[in-house]
């Protein structure tokens, strides 16, 4: 039999590689088609076999006990649904998956993948949830318990979680490299546990589990209660910390046990961790360790027996996202001393975690380690913007030789650690930072001939990592870092395009939809630790984040359940928007009303206006109401709620007749005539055709009165980029992208910024910093530009709404960009581009994955002489020429590698109307870039060689 060159890889089990506990009844499975890059062109499934066992021999042997899919007819590669026996709680189950091309021809099997079931039902817990007797705060307790085991294991698996932080420790050893376990949710509703293959831990004979508790989120200081009347700083969740862990234990011949958290267990209070909290750091005392504690042999007669605990009001639930980790350590680049004996190291990166100090100390020797972003002018680090976080570890010496600290159950946002207390100078080797981030796939990268636009893409990225612990936060610094939802809303596809954030963004919509309050208002942060009903819900914007990053994971990885689960909490807040506001102006209850977030109007230069940048509220506000209501409709169209898509979508569009007739005269000004007023009525589809030109045009009169800047904010910066470039002046996009003078991203680059900042003036040279009540300097809103970089610089788009997923590739090079490269890992695959302009010379390197399809688009001077390996496009093997779109040659094709190359005079990089195609989310689902690309191409007549300009 002739076999395919498809080979299924990265198969993956609810978003996620070999998950170790799903607590879903029938998981949905994915993988991916490998094609050599020199393989035939526009490979394709047409079918499937799945085959999942009990066990990696099974599925060897080919007696598949648990599903066998037979071969199923599909181009669906992801979001393929377990259908086999009932799946028990601990189960192992262990898959592979083969494929047939469009030619009907067969694949190998893939590489089995494995995924481990959860904990499925309350009865299935032995578990108890064990404590110790005090209230906090108290040091962190230690937890342990001998066993014996009197047989060979065959497989071990673990469960855990905690009312607080854990860290697991089995014989010795602390159990997997996860941090900050169990992560952050609002316990009352949902606490998250963590499943952990041990077999490798155990041995025959004495065993010993234990644990040690932090405060976490759960009992320790969390952002802004400082903000919320009658809300205690710390123990927001409850006051007693608590344990809850369940061995699963699978012998050779067959037998079972469960050794879980019980009376049986012994705790102690006398540890070294004294004090430790997420904002205020850790205070270490190592003359307390207690070596030996986490194995067997140990002397426990001074430990007392746990107390056992009432289980939390929360739903015990697995962890669906990917743990947070260490990602990456990194070394300082210098050391300073601006007084003696006060050591300052410089990272050279603006990070989130913590360092590992190595030095020697007299016994009870205090060292200090204070964290820091930026430095004053006096070399010392600036503290100030950190607000009531204190940042500070305290270490003292255990005495005697070397030690090593490295702290837990903290972190901390920075760049720069104040190291005092110590009695020799260090040496720069003596520190490197920890960076810890959600380590969910990597999915992109870009590079190209602009420094500046590499710097800003590095600093994006890195405040991506920075700011997802677990939750997407808007800040790791100082004491707020909680998930705001316009933060995440508008910096989301930047998000998806950097990292594979299916999984993660699942989690926190959970924590979002948690949030709801009972009259329907959607929450400004998720978790939400105060009362929603009460405070922080109901903002325009922030509560739109819901429908918002549901469709844009939907429009990512294809995923149809999450529409499903955020539908019914968005029609609620529609209708709780409406039910406030029925002239459909969005006029009343806006609750905290943030609005266009630090635009403009909140710098505090001469030369620039004062006022005049803030879009009105209830502008901003009526647009996010006509937004949300027509994505209901297009959430209601996929899941085949017909008569609501037509309701809503009848809504809609009252809602955007009384947006014009109340905001929008008959030259298209929109009242307040602000910059964002005008890239949100466009990008959102609020405005008449004949009227989005001339408010396109407003839009770009008010770039005048900035000296030619930017006068946005958090919401509408992306909008305007997008704007820019989807009508034709991706030249000016680029031109803003390219300044150094402030408010721009380069001009945070031009101080030295390694992450991206929250206000566009958070230091000013000759004023200094902004004001330290609220100036971070690692907030990814206006980061959300990364979305922009991706789709002109490296040129890439996505939309995996069909099975099919289709892929556009139209890099916009400009004379501030004359090559790029770099990659974007959909879920069907990677898409590569790399080009270059040498002389009048374009090349296009573009390498897409199976079972897709991919819109090309070449710049051109001269479209008689674009060439895809040296063939016409017509005569190019595997590509249909569907016409022009201003200066851009378009083909469409499948998966393969094509070479193109082109014409392309200088003038043409300088050129204003390059473009103009419709590559820019923002619009109502139904009108989504490539789909607007795609239509308005077609309609020319195959064949036919059309010049027009779009
Ligand atoms: C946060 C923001 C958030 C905002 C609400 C700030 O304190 O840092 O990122 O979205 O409050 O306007």
């Amino acid at each position: 039999m002739d076999h395919t060159h498809l080979t299924p890889v990265a198969l993956r089990c609810e978003n996620r590689a070999s998950p170790p506990a799903v607590d879903v009844a029938n998981p949905r499975l994915g993988w991916t088609l490998h094609a050599p890059s020199d393989a035939t062109r526009n490979s394709w499934q047409s079918a499937y076999q799945i085959q999942v066992a009990s066990s990696l021999e099974k599925l060897a042997a080919d007696t598949v006990d648990l599903w066998d899919s037979e071969k199923t007819a599909s181009r669906r590669t992801t979001q393929v649904r377990y259908d086999g026996q009932p799946l028990a709680s601990a189960q192992q189950c262990f898959w592979r998956v083969r494929v047939w091309d469009e030619a009907d021809r067969q694949s190998g099997w893939s590489n089995p993948a494995v995924w481990t079931m959860g904990i499925l039902s309350r009865e299935a817990w032995q578990a108890r949830w064990i404590g110790v007797e005090a209230a906090i705060p108290h040091p962190a307790p230690f937890f342990r318990y001998d066993f014996k085991v009197e047989k060979g294991i065959r497989r071990a698996h673990l469960y855990a979680t905690a009312c607080g932080l854990y860290r697991m420790h089995i014989n010795g050893a602390a159990l997997a490299d996860n941090v900050l376990a169990p992560e952050w949710t609002d316990y009352h509703r949902r606490i998250q546990y963590q499943g952990y293959d041990v077999t490798d831990c155990l041995q025959r004979g004495d065993n010993v589990i234990g644990a040690c508790v932090g405060d976490g989120w759960y009992a320790g200081r969390i952002g802004i209660t400082f903000a919320v009347p009658g809300a205690s700083p710390r123990g927001i969740y409850g006051r007693h910390l608590a344990l809850l862990a369940q061995l699963h234990i699978e012998f050779d011949d067959g037998e079972q046990c469960v050794i879980a958290t019980d009376d049986g267990w012994r705790y102690s209070l006398k540890g070294p961790i004294r004090t430790a909290d997420l904002l205020d750091g850790i205070h270490y005392d190592a003359r307390q360790e207690m070596p030996g504690w986490d194995a067997a042999g140990f002397d426990d007669a001074d430990w007392q027996p746990v107390v056992e605990r009432k289980a939390p009001a929360g739903r015990l639930v697995a962890q669906a996202n990917e743990p947070v980790r260490v990602g990456q350590r990194i070394a300082p680049q210098r050391m300073l001393e601006p007084v003696p004996g006060v050591y300052v190291f410089d990272l050279g990166q603006n990070v989130t975690g913590w360092v590992r100090l190595k030095l020697a100390g007299r016994r009870g020797q205090a060292i200090q380690l204070r964290h820091a972003e930026m430095l004053s002018e006096d070399g010392h680090i600036y503290t100030e913007n950190l607000r009531t976080a204190s940042q500070t570890d305290t270490y003292h010496c255990r005495g005697g030789g070397e030690e090593v600290f490295e702290p837990v159950f903290t972190y901390h946002g920075f760049q720069f650690v104040e190291v005092s207390g110590l009695s020799q100078r260090p040496a720069l080797t003596d520190l490197e930072a920890c960076a810890v981030w959600t380590s969910a796939p990597e999915a992109g990268d870009l590079t190209c001939s602009n420094t500046l636009y590499n710097q800003i893409f590095s600093n994006i990225r890195w405040t991506q990592r920075n700011n997802l612990i677990g939750v997407p936060t808007d800040c790791p610094q100082r004491d707020e870092r909680m998930g705001w939802s316009a933060d995440i809303q508008v910096f989301a596809q930047t998000g998806c395009f950097n990292q594979d954030l299916a999984a993660t963004l699942t989690k926190w919509l959970d924590d979002f939809c948690d949030a709801q309050a009972d009259d329907g208002r959607l929450p400004d942060f998720a978790p939400h630790p105060f009362d929603p009903n009460r405070c922080f819900s109901g903002t325009p914007g922030w509560g739109d984040a819901g429908p918002i990053v549901a469709w844009c994971l939907y429009r990512n990885y294809g995923d149809r359940d999450i529409l499903r689960r955020l539908y019914e909490p968005t029609r609620r807040w529609i209708e709780w928007i409406h039910r406030m506001n029925p002239n459909l102006l969005w006029r009343e209850a806006r609750h905290n009303d943030y609005g266009e977030w630090l635009n403009a109007d909140t710098f505090q230069f001469d030369h620039l206006p004062s006022q005049g940048a803030d879009m009105p509220r209830d502008v901003l506000a009526t647009a996010y109401f006509f937004r949300s209501t027509a994505l209901l409709a297009d959430m209601a169209q996929v899941l085949g709620r017909v008569e609501d898509a037509e309701r809503y979508r009848g809504l809609a569009d009252r809602i955007k007749g009384a947006f014009n007739d109340a905001y929008v005269n008959r030259e298209g000004r929109i009242v307040g005539d602000t910059q964002a007023g005008y890239a949100i009525a466009l990008s959102f589809g609020l405005l008449a055709e004949p009227l989005e030109k001339r408010a396109f045009d407003h839009m770009i009169r008010r770039f005048d009165d900035y000296d030619g800047h930017l006068s946005t904010g958090f919401i509408a910066t992306v909008l305007l980029m997008n704007e820019l470039t989807r009508r034709g002046r991706a030249d000016l996009a680029h031109e803003l992208l390219n300044k150094r003078t402030c408010p721009s991203w380069g001009y945070s680059v031009e101080q030295g910024a390694t992450t991206v900042w929250e206000r566009w003036d958070g230091f000013v040279r000759g004023k200094g910093f902004q004001d330290p009540n609220m100036n971070s300097f690692c907030h990814f809103a206006i980061g959300s530009v990364g979305e922009w970089m991706y789709r002109n610089v490296l040129g890439v788009d996505v939309d995996n709404t069909a099975e099919i997923g289709q892929l556009t590739v139209m890099p916009r090079p400009s004379r501030h960009v004359t090559w790029a490269r770099g990659y974007h890992r959909t879920i069907h695959g990677r898409v590569s581009v790399d080009w270059a302009v040498q002389g009048d010379r374009l090349t296009l390197e573009v390498t897409t994955p199976a079972n897709c399809e991919t819109t090309i688009g070449i710049l051109s001077s001269d479209m008689d002489r674009v060439r895809e390996s040296g063939r016409t496009l017509r005569e190019a093997p595997g590509l249909t020429f569907i016409g022009t779109r201003g200066a851009f040659a378009l083909v469409r094709g499948g998966s393969g590698t094509y070479r193109f190359t082109s014409v392309c005079d200088p003038a043409l990089l300088e050129s204003a109307d390059q473009t103009g195609c419709g590559l820019v989310t923002g619009k109502s689902a139904s009108a989504t870039a490539s789909a607007g690309l795609t239509a308005s191409v077609e309609q020319r007549r195959p064949g036919a060689v059309p010049t027009a300009t779009g």
